[in-house]
């Protein structure tokens, strides 16, 4: 089933820079997608546009209605024109994780990941503890699997950076998300804890049928991790192709530094 399906998606800041010039992508559930592409490429601007953090100038994106409606047809909608309750809809539906974890550090770990059940907006709820022994249970499950169960109680800040980053995963999970959209998510941790943090987020996809689009620092993760790879340059999609096929050419042609024209 196609998850995701965008179409000649533009985005321009005030006149002169365009910053998304026509990207067209499709993507299949499940699919672990690595998005690459030099600094300025337009990378967190197209996964933004994904959830509807940035309205793109033009375009289309499209998912299918079921996202929305557990009883809807394999119809599917633009999410770019969705009314405002949808679009909340959306962004639980569609988790987002960045690279500096945004984890409130004065609250414990599991208040972290039962916030991730309450969507971006009701804080109250979260301020004033009322969480059911569901949910409770719920945050409890999604930490085991990002390996955090015995760290539950401890306060966020108490944790390394990769821990911190595996609570925002456990707090995505808490949302049913069916896509995860990770922004450079291991991008200010060391390899090690790289390895660990992208090992937990591609089995929980995995077992779960997340569609996941992950930006990655560097090619060796990327070709390690990603079942199909984007190749962003200045705004359009340049390479787009199973890691196998992204040669040491390709590769050189996707980074190399060309001043941005507009
Ligand atoms: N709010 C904004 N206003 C103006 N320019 C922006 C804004 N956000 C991003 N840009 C520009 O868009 C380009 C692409 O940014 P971005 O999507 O963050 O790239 P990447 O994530 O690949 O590094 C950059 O040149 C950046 O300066
Ligand atoms: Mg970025």
């Amino acid at each position: 089933m196609t998850i995701l399906e965008i179409r000649e998606l533009r985005k321009s800041f005030g006149l002169s820079t365009h910053v998304l010039r026509g990207i067209n992508l499709k993507v299949e559930q499940g699919e672990f997608l690595g998005v690459i592409g030099l600094s300025g490429a337009g990378k967190s601007t197209l996964l933004r546009c994904i959830n509807r953090l940035i309205d793109p100038t033009s375009g289309e994106i499209y998912m299918p209605r079921s996202v929305f409606d557990p009883q809807a047809d394999g119809a599917k909608i633009d999410i770019l024109k969705l009314n405002r309750g949808e679009t909340r809809l959306l962004r639980r539906k569609v988790g987002m994780i960045f690279q500096q974890f945004n984890i409130v550090k004065r609250l414990s770990v599991i208040e972290n990941v039962l916030s991730g059940g309450l969507g971006y907006q009701s804080s109250l709820k979260s301020c004033l503890r009322l969480f059911s022994r569901e949910e409770r249970r719920r945050a409890l499950v999604n930490l085991r699997r990002v390996g955090l169960l015995d760290h539950a109680y401890k306060r966020a800040d108490e944790l390394s950076g990769g821990e911190q980053q595996r609570v925002a995963i456990g707090r995505t999970l808490m949302q049913s998300p069916v896509i995860i959209l990770a922004d450079e998510p291991v991008s200010s941790l060391d390899p090690k804890l790289s390895r660990v943090v992208l090992d937990i987020l591609k089995r929980v996809c995995l077992e779960d049928g997340i569609t996941a689009l992950v930006s990655l620092h560097t090619l060796e993760q990327t070709r390690e991790y990603a079942d199909r790879i984007v190749g962003l340059k200045q705004g359009q999609i340049f390479f787009d192709g199973p890691a196998k096929d992204l040669t040491d050419s390709v590769v050189e042609k996707v980074y190399q530094d060309v001043r941005m024209k507009t």
